[in-house]
């Protein structure tokens, strides 16, 4: 049966490096039945739409998303990212956002090994917040984080199951404790609770700007975090930079309940100043698409792809170039 994928090529390198992901999985033998959506800046300049209802209805109905990018330099920031990705991300309920990070020794580490959990439709990002006075010099802007009992909670038992299922068994949380008293109170009474169910897994805390440092200087330390939305965000492109650079960050939005598709991209934007020009790596969105074979239960395929990954580790190129050497290593 082949797998029903939504196809969101976007802005920029998005459709570029979508057509080698998926040029990818079909190499490594899993059958797609594939619908593009036209969707992105491009859409939003023309006909004003972000993303219609009827569209996000129809989205539920797959059994998984595949985008590239989104995001052209001439619509305004946050268009875009709130009203088409962080829109999906919480009408589809994608409450955990795995990045995983991999890489060989470098100059200034070990080598790197770990995933990160970041919460998903919480904190910072829910748009709690608003304007008082707006454009006075006695203008307010607020910008809470919510962080519910219930989403912090499923999103630190996913990262339980994860880190109980690797090697180490070993699970990191990261969060500011001594200045966020009340956020971080409740994720670290929620991951305590937790952690007494999970006796076979060791447990740390990291604030969040020690972790930075650890991540540069001792990544071998990690295996699995857990954190908060922003804090998410911000250290998934340091770990995206500790690892072989944005061009090799992947993600996957999850809903790990299965009540819906979950969404898979790279961690990287459209870079509008190299679209076009073939110079767009796409091993990101080829990594981003084996995580979505996995979690589609095409698991031997999704091994495959990132071995091949792994073996054309050397391969320069164009975009396709790039994307035929990992298809043939599949
Ligand atoms: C990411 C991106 C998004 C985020 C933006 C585009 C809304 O930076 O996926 O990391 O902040 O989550
Ligand atoms: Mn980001």
């Amino acid at each position: 049966m082949a797998h029903r994928v939504a196809i969101i090529g976007g802005d920029g390198i998005g459709p570029e490096v979508t057509t080698e992901a998926l040029k990818v999985v079909r190499a490594a033998g899993v059958a797609l039945d594939t619908t593009d959506y036209d969707l992105g800046g491009r859409r939003y300049l023309s006909t004003g739409e972000v993303l219609p209802d009827a569209v996000l209805e129809e989205l539920r109905g797959y059994d998984a998303i595949l985008l590239g990018a989104v995001g052209t330099p001439d619509v305004p920031p946050g268009v875009l990212e709130r009203g088409l990705l962080l829109k999906m991300r919480f009408s589809l309920d994608l409450y955990v956002n795995l990045r995983p990070f991999k890489s060989g020794p470098n100059r200034h580490n070990d080598g790197v090994d770990f995933l990160v959990v970041r919460e998903n439709t919480e904190g910072t990002y829910a748009g709690e917040g608003g304007f008082l006075r707006q454009g006075t010099p006695h203008e307010v802007a607020t910008q809470g984080s919510v962080n519910t009992r219930l989403g912090v909670e499923r999103c630190i038992r996913y990262a339980f199951d994860l880190a109980r299922g690797r090697d180490k068994k070993h699970l990191t949380l990261v969060h500011k404790t001594n200045v966020l008293t009340f956020a971080a109170d409740l994720w670290q009474r929620a991951f305590d609770e937790v952690a007494a169910e999970y006796s076979d897994v060791g447990t740390a805390y990291n604030h969040v700007d020690a972790a930075c440092i650890y991540m540069v200087e001792d990544p071998g330390r990690y295996e699995v975090i857990v954190t908060d939305n922003l804090f998410g965000d911000i250290l998934t492109d340091l770990g995206g930079a500790i690892s072989g650079g944005i061009g090799r960050a992947a993600s996957g939005n999850l809903n790990p309940a299965r009540t819906g598709p979950s969404l898979f991209e790279p961690v990287h934007g459209s870079a509008p100043d190299i679209a076009g020009t073939g110079k767009a790596d796409p091993r990101a969105a080829v990594i981003s698409a084996a995580m979505m074979c996995d979690f589609l239960g095409e698991t031997d395929a999704s091994t495959r792809i990132l071995n091949a990954v792994d073996k054309t580790d050397d391969v320069e190129g164009t975009t396709s170039q790039i994307g035929d050497a990992i298809a043939a290593s599949c």
